[in-house]
This record gives C-alpha cells, structure tokens and sequence, in this order.
C-alpha cells in the first residue's frame, strides 16, 4: 500500500568527494543522503534507461542548485506468515515502510553557461568546465524571450522512475520548485560586499543582476509539451540542439513574484 508521496528539499551543498565516475551508492558518507536519492533517480531514468554515460550525469551545477526529491512509502513484507498443519497462524506476517525516491527536479541558479548554438551537438553538460566555481556573468546572445542580459534560473534533470508515471508526479514536483521560488525570491541574488562588483560583470549598481522571474528549461523535445503545460513557451530564437544524443529546445516562463524582483 502506498501513501502519500513527500517531498524533501536540498538546497546548495558541498559536494566535495562526490566521484562522478561512480554509482551513487558508492559515494563518500559526506555527500548529503538528500543528493544521493536524487542522483539515485537520475541514474536509473538518465543512464539505465536514456542511455546517458554514468559520468556525464553529475555536472558542476550539482552542488549550486536546489534539489528536490519525492519520496514514495513502500510496505514491503520482510517475514512472511507462518501457519502450523492445521493452517492456523502461529506467526503474523512481520512487513516494514521504507520511503522510496521515485522523482526529482532541480533549480540551478544564474550565471549560466552561453545559451547552446542552434543545431550544435553536445555532451557531458554544453561547454561546461568541470570546475566547482559557476560560470562568470556574461552578456549572452538574444533569444525570443532573454535578452542576453536578464538573470534567469534554470530547472532541469526532472525524472520520475518509470513505475510511478503518468499520475501527475512530475507536475507535483514543478509545482513545490516553482512555489519555492516565489516565496524565496531573492535567494539567488549575488550580494555585493560578497562577490565585488568586477565579478558581477558591472560597474553601476543599477546594473547590480536581480532575478525578476525569468525561468528556462533545456526541454527534451519530447518532453516539451508537458512543460507546455507546467506554463512553459517554446523560444524559437534558441533553436535546436542536441544533448548526450537527446534532441532539446530551450523554453521559457515569467514567474510573477510581486515587486520583490523590482532593480533598486
Ligand atoms: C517527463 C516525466 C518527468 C513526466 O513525469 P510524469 O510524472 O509522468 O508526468 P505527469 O504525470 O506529472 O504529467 C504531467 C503532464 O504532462 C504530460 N506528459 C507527461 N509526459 C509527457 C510526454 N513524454 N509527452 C507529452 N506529454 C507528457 C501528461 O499527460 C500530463 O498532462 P496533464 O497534466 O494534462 O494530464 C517522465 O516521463 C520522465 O521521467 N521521463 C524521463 C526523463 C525525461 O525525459 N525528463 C525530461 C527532461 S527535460
């Protein structure tokens, strides 16, 4: 009998030690059991069944981004019932809830890596360094809906094992990332007494980048029509490109969060 799923949050994390090289029930006890369930997920979904290479799947916005991990109760019997010869019970049947990962999404915060070129093929994550530093703010080129400029965040790696799809739990994840951000707007914006302001690509505060709502997807072109639904819009300007072999098309959504992402 299975109960009502929930959800565990994972914010930023250091992920120092994790081996991408090798399964997430091989990794170091320092790596957060949160993460591991996720990469649990994705392993299954990304590499066993999309045929992703083991070591392609964990990149270096792993440790930046918000994880969430949906968990399923699963009653299992451990000790089956016993009777005696004349089929009465001598012993009950022992069973045990575990909590099983069966979804995950994840929320990665800007700067980001240059948009992908239009009908260019990539593989291990598109012009990634495998450094732990995020990528410097550039000036990115235009796309039907980003300027090049605006702060966006990026939800991706969104998996649900294969048993448990088609009954909206993919829906419920998006949905538990896209209320978190509203309620937690500011979370992303870089602080300047921090990060000085050369490393934040500007010289004027008014320049200061403030995240204002903007959301992107790297969408599996089959997936597209269900982030269609989740209020996502197809940006032609991005175009077509191909990711470890996957076919992806970049999409865009403005979340309305009030007048927190007004620039000062
Ligand atoms: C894509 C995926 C996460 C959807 O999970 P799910 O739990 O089955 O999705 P939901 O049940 O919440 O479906 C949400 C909506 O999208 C639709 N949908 C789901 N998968 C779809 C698909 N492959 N193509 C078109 N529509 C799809 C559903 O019909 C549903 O619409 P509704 O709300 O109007 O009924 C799941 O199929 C998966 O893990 N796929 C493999 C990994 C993958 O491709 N990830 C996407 C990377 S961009």
């Amino acid at each position: 009998m299975a109960a009502t799923p929930f959800i565990v949050f994972q914010g930023p994390t250091n992920l120092e030690g994790y081996n991408r090289k090798r399964r997430p029930s091989e990794q170091p006890a320092s790596i957060p059991k949160t993460f591991l369930d996720a990469m649990e997920v994705r392993e299954q979904v990304f590499v066993l069944e999309q045929g992703v290479p083991l070591e392609n799947e964990y990149d270096s916005d792993d440790a930046r981004a918000c994880h969430w991990v949906i968990y399923a109760s699963v009653n299992t019997i451990i000790e089956p019932e016993e009777t005696d010869a004349a089929g009465n019970i001598v012993k009950q049947q022992q069973s045990a809830t575990k909590s099983q990962p069966i979804g995950t999404i994840r929320l990665v915060p800007f700067p980001h890596t240059p948009h992908p070129e239009p009908g260019a093929s990539y593989t291990l994550d598109p012009l990634e360094s495998t450094s732990s530093e995020p990528p410097p703010y550039i000036v990115d080129r235009a796309t039907t809906y980003h300027d090049g400029k605006e702060p966006y965040i990026k939800l991706g790696r969104i998996a649900i094992l294969k048993e448990f799809r088609g009954s909206g739990i993919a829906k419920i994840l998006v949905n538990a990332a896209m209320t978190w951000v509203q309620q937690n707007p500011t979370y992303f914006n870089p602080s300047v007494e921090i990060m000085g302001m050369n490393n934040l690509g500007t010289s004027s505060t008014d320049e200061i980048p403030v995240w204002q709502g903007l959301m992107c997807v790297h969408a599996q072109e089959q997936v597209a029509k269900a982030w269609e639904r989740w209020g996502f819009h197809l940006d032609e300007g991005m175009g077509t490109w191909v990711e470890e072999g996957i076919d992806h098309v970049g999409m865009f959504q403005r979340l309305n969060i009030g007048n927190q992402g007004i620039l000062p």
